[in-house]
C-alpha cells in the first residue's frame, strides 16, 4: 500500500517530497527594521531540516500605513528585509522544502498605538463584539476604506510579493483568512457596503479579486500564488463568517477562477462537519475546484493527518509542529502525539528561542 502521506505532491512546477507543512505563525518578534529575532528565522529553517514539505512565513504586514495588527509584525520591502528572508529560503530550499511568504493587513483588527499610521481601516465602520485581548480594549471604530486606501493597500499587497520574490520564495500567499482585511470583505458580517464592494457574495469578493490580480501580475509563473480562506475569524471566533454551505461554495467558486496555484483552508477541527451538512469544510471546497488544497486545524498525528488527507492535498499543523520540532519523524513512527492547547502556544510570542 502507498503510504498516501509521505508520497511526493506536485504543485505546478514543485514538488512536496511528503504531504505535511508548517502553517503561518505570527511571532511578533520583530524589534527594529521589521526583521524577525534570528531565531524566529532559524526555527522555520530547522522545521523543513526536520522533514516538513512546505514551510510558511508568519504573516508578514504589507505596508507602513494601517497594515499592521500586531506588536513586532515583519515587512518583505527593504533589501535589508529581503536580504535577512532571503537566508531563510536559501537555507529551506538546501533542506529540500518549499518556503512561502504569507502576507496579510490587519483592517479593523488594529491596534492604532502599534499602527504605523495611527488608524484602523476597513470596509464598513464596524468593530469586532469581543475585546482586543492583547490591549483589553475594545477595537477601535474602523475608517471605511475609501477608494484612495484600496489603491494603496493593493499596492503594498503587490510590493511585498515583489519582496517575497526578490528573496527567493517559491510561493505567495494571500492571507484572506481570520477576520482580517480581505476577510472582512468576504464577509457579511463585517461588510455592510452598499457599492461595488459590497451587498451580494460577488460584490464582497471583489476586493479579493482585484488583490489577487494585482498580486498576480509581479509573480512570475515560476512562483506559486496562494489564497488562505477561513469561515472563522479571530475576535468573535463562534460567528460563522458565511452564511451557509451554497454561499461558502460561491465565493469558493469565484476565488478559484482567479489565477491562484493552490487554496489553503483554515479551520479550528478539520473534521467538523460545516454548515450543518455531513461534509468538512475540506470536502465542500474540494466539490467546487480541482487546486490543490491545504488543510488546517487540529492536526496532531499520523492517523489526523491520513484523514485530513481524505479531501485535501497537504495538512498544515500549526500548534503540534511549533512545539515539537520532531514533528513530522514522530508523525512518520506513527507515535502517539497530543492534541496541542491554545495556551500551550503562546510560547511562541516570548523571547525563548523555541527548538
Ligand atoms: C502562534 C500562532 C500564530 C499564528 N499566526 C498565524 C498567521 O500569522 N497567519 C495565519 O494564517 N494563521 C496563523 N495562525 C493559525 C494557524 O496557522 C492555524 O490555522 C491554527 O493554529 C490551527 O492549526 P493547529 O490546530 O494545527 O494549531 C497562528 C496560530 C498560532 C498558534
Amino acid at each position: 500500500m502507498t503510504d498516501l502521506l509521505f508520497s511526493p505532491f506536485a504543485i505546478k512546477h514543485l514538488t512536496l517530497r511528503n504531504r505535511l507543512g508548517v502553517a503561518p505563525m505570527t511571532r511578533m518578534s520583530s524589534v527594529a527594521d521589521s526583521i524577525p529575532r534570528q531565531d524566529v528565522l532559524d526555527f522555520l529553517v530547522r522545521r523543513a531540516e526536520n522533514g516538513a514539505a512546505i514551510v510558511y512565513t508568519e504573516a508578514i504586514v504589507t505596508d507602513y500605513e494601517s497594515a499592521q495588527g500586531y506588536p513586532g509584525q515583519a515587512r518583505l520591502t527593504t533589501q535589508r528585509q529581503i536580504d535577512a528572508w532571503a537566508r531563510v529560503t536559501d537555507g529551506i530550499r538546501k533542506a529540500g522544502a518549499v518556503s512561502v511568504m504569507q502576507m496579510f493587513h490587519c483592517g479593523r483588527m488594529a491596534w492604532p498605538e502599534i499602527n504605523p499610521a495611527g488608524r484602523a481601516i476597513a470596509p464598513s465602520a464596524v468593530t469586532p463584539q469581543q475585546l482586543n485581548p492583547l490591549t483589553g480594549q475594545p477595537y477601535p471604530v474602523p475608517d471605511v476604506i475609501s477608494r484612495f486606501d484600496i489603491e494603496h493597500v493593493i499596492h503594498g499587497f503587490g510590493e511585498t510579493a515583489r519582496g517575497a520574490v526578490a528573496a527567493g520564495f517559491d510561493g505567495i500567499e494571500i492571507h484572506g483568512a481570520h477576520g482580517y482585511l480581505i476577510s472582512q470583505f468576504l464577509s457579511a458580517y463585517s461588510n455592510r457596503r452598499e457599492d461595488d464592494y459590497g451587498g451580494s457574495a460577488e460584490r464582497r469578493c471583489r476586493f479579493a479579486l482585484e488583490v489577487i490580480r494585482a498580486v498576480r501580475s509581479v509573480v512570475p509563473a515560476d512562483r506559486l500564488l496562494l489564497f488562505r480562506i477561513s469561515n472563522w475569524g479571530v475576535a468573535d471566533m463562534e460567528v460563522s463568517l458565511f452564511a451557509d454551505a451554497a454561499e461558502w461554495q460561491e465565493v469558493i467558486g469565484r476565488l478559484v477562477h482567479e489565477p491562484l496555484d493552490a487554496l489553503s483552508v483554515s479551520t479550528y477541527d478539520y473534521r467538523t462537519p460545516a454548515f450543518g451538512t455531513t461534509l468538512t469544510m475540506a470536502a465542500l471546497t474540494r466539490q467546487m475546484t480541482a487546486l490543490p488544497l491545504l488543510i488546517c486545524g487540529q492536526i496532531s498525528d499520523r492517523a489526523s493527518a491520513e484523514e485530513a488527507l481524505t479531501d485535501a492535498d497537504i495538512a498544515l499543523s500549526s500548534k503540534s509542529i511549533l512545539l515539537n520540532p520532531e514533528w513530522v519523524a514522530d508523525v512518520r513512527a506513527g507515535k502517539s502525539l497530543p492534541v496541542r492547547r491554545a495556551e500551550e502556544a503562546n510560547i511562541a510570542y516570548t523571547t525563548e528561542p523555541l527548538p
